[in-house]
This record gives structure tokens, C-alpha cells and sequence, in this order.
């Protein structure tokens, strides 16, 4: 007889990044964890740093989420690991800045297949562990969930679908006693600002948070059972007004921001 499963948290996009804290702070707290990106060494440094601290080592997963069959395969892994897929952290995602018209196609709709098809079936394909252990979802959004981003349409727009699905998922799966957080949080300092082709942050003024900060606030939501995190007050602020301010005003704004910055010389060819 095979030994009744393990209970882990999975979290994507652990590489580096709010990823790769939140997989810290998740090992901080106890979670036995499986990390899954596409930098095998990366995942492996960071499993050897959780593990030097007395944590489980977690289990590392090389996978491309944006390619077809993704969630089959990681749920087959689980499945021949005798690993339960108590909490899934949706993280990975990726941006791209510049014109719609004028950023390549396949590109965008990578960006599609990675933070909605990848984030929906991998929530799909666990809620049946999920709900049997009553554990949770994090699904990272973002506060460009708010908004709509010319400049970064396709991102933005993304990002309120996971926004969106997230708060119907927390409403459908309360009586469950799963719980389902979309965290949302403003500009972070990783890679994903050198990734989605703007070389450092397009919003000047507004102030970065550490993916360190981010994760220890969407943890500390998660766990309250919290339906929204929005770490950071300034980026609290600009999610609470935004249903007040008129639509065309707030994309001039983010326009001239994010199209400045596409066109200050901004290259693409980081883009995962
Ligand atoms: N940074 C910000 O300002 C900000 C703000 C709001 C929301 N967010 C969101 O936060 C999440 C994490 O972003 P981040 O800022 O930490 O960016 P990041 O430093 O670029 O990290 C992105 C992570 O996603 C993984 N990833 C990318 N493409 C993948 C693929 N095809 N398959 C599997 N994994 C993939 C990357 O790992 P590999 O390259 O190893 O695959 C990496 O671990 C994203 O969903 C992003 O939209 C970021």
C-alpha cells in the first residue's frame, strides 16, 4: 500500500522574484514546498538556502507553465511524488511594454497562455486536493488589475482577469473552507520591469517595494483568509480611487508614462 500524501504548498515562478521571497516566507512558516519555473539552478540555490535554515528541501520542478499540458504534467508529478497539493501559489507572469500594434504577437499571447490559461488550468487541475485538505489559492495580481494599461494593455488586462476569477473563486469556495487570495502589488523591485522591456520601473515617482515586503504582506493576508492584498499605502490608495477617477484621465497618465518609457530605448530581448 503507498503511503497516504504529503500536504505541500506549490508555488510558481519561485525562481526569483515575489516569487522566490514568498517561497521563503511560506518555508519560514513550516510549508513543505514543491517550486516550479523554468531555472532549474536558481530553484536549487534557493532550495539549498530553505534547507540550510532547517527547512524540508523543496522539491524543485523545471517547467515552461506557458507550453500546452503544463498543469497535466506538474499534477502527474504530484501524483508520482506522493505529494498533495494543499496550498498553489499562481505567481509566475510576465509583462510586455510597448504598443500593442507593435509588440510581436506570439509574444502577447505567451503572455496570455502563462498568467491566465497557465494560472486557470493549474487552479483547476488542484482544486480537487485543494478543496479535499480545505487549504487555500494565492493568485498574485497585480494593482494593474484596477486599471486599464495602455502601454502594457495585454499585462493589465491579464492581470483583472486574475483579479476578477480570484474574487469569484474566494465567493463559490468560502463554504468549502478553501480561501482564495488575489495579491495585488504595486511596483516591485525584480526582474520583471528588465523582462517586460523597460529596462527599470516607467512609474518615476512611485515608490518600489522590496518582493520581500510584498510576500511577507500577502502571506500575512493569505493566512487572515484576506480576499484582496494590497501591500503598501500609496498602492492601497490608488486601488481604492480607482473606480473614482474618470478612465480617460487615469490612461493618459499611464500612458505617458508607459509609452515614454517603450520608447526611451527599451529592448524586449530579455523578455522570457
Ligand atoms: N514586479 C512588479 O512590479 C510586479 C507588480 C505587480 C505584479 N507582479 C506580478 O508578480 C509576479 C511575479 O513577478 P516578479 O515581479 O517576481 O517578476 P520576475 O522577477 O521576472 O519573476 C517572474 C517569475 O516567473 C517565472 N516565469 C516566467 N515565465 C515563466 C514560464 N513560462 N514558466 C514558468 N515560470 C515562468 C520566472 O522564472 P523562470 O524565468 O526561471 O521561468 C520567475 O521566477 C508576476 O505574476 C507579475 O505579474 C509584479
Amino acid at each position: 500500500m503507498r503511503p497516504p500524501p504529503h500536504d505541500i504548498t506549490l508555488i510558481t515562478g519561485a525562481s526569483v522574484g515575489i516569487g522566490a521571497d514568498l517561497a521563503r516566507v511560506f518555508a519560514r512558516h513550516g510549508h513543505e514546498l514543491a517550486l516550479v519555473a523554468r531555472d532549474g539552478v536558481r530553484m536549487e540555490a534557493l532550495a539549498d538556502e530553505i534547507a540550510a535554515r532547517g527547512a524540508p528541501r523543496p522539491l524543485i520542478i523545471r517547467a515552461d507553465l506557458s507550453a500546452p499540458g503544463a498543469a497535466d504534467a506538474l499534477v502527474a508529478d504530484m501524483n508520482r511524488l506522493g505529494r498533495r497539493v494543499k496550498n498553489l501559489v499562481n505567481n509566475a507572469g510576465f509583462g510586455l511594454i510597448g504598443r500593442v500594434a507593435e509588440i510581436d504577437r506570439a509574444d502577447q499571447i505567451r503572455m496570455i497562455d502563462l498568467n491566465v490559461r497557465a494560472l486557470t488550468d493549474l487552479t483547476l487541475a488542484f482544486l480537487p486536493a485543494i478543496r479535499a485538505s480545505r487549504g487555500g489559492l494565492m493568485n498574485v495580481a497585480s494593482t494593474a488589475a484596477f486599471y486599464a494599461g495602455p502601454g502594457m494593455a495585454v499585462y493589465y488586462a491579464t492581470k483583472a482577469f486574475v483579479l476578477s476569477f480570484s474574487q469569484a473563486l474566494a465567493y463559490e469556495l468560502k463554504e468549502d473552507g478553501v480561501r482564495v487570495t488575489a495579491l495585488c502589488p504595486g511596483p516591485t523591485k525584480t526582474e520583471f520591469f528588465e523582462r517586460a522591456g523597460a529596462g527599470e520601473s516607467p512609474f518615476g515617482p512611485i515608490p518600489m517595494a522590496t518582493s520581500m515586503s510584498v510576500a511577507q504582506a500577502g502571506y500575512a493576508g493569505f493566512m487572515r483568509g484576506k480576499m484582496v492584498v494590497v501591500p503598501g499605502l500609496f498602492n492601497k490608495l490608488l486601488t481604492l480611487t480607482s473606480g473614482l477617477q474618470p478612465r480617460a484621465l487615469s490612461m493618459h497618465t499611464i500612458a505617458r508614462m508607459q509609452m515614454g518609457r517603450a520608447r526611451s530605448g527599451a529592448s524586449k530581448k530579455d523578455a522570457p
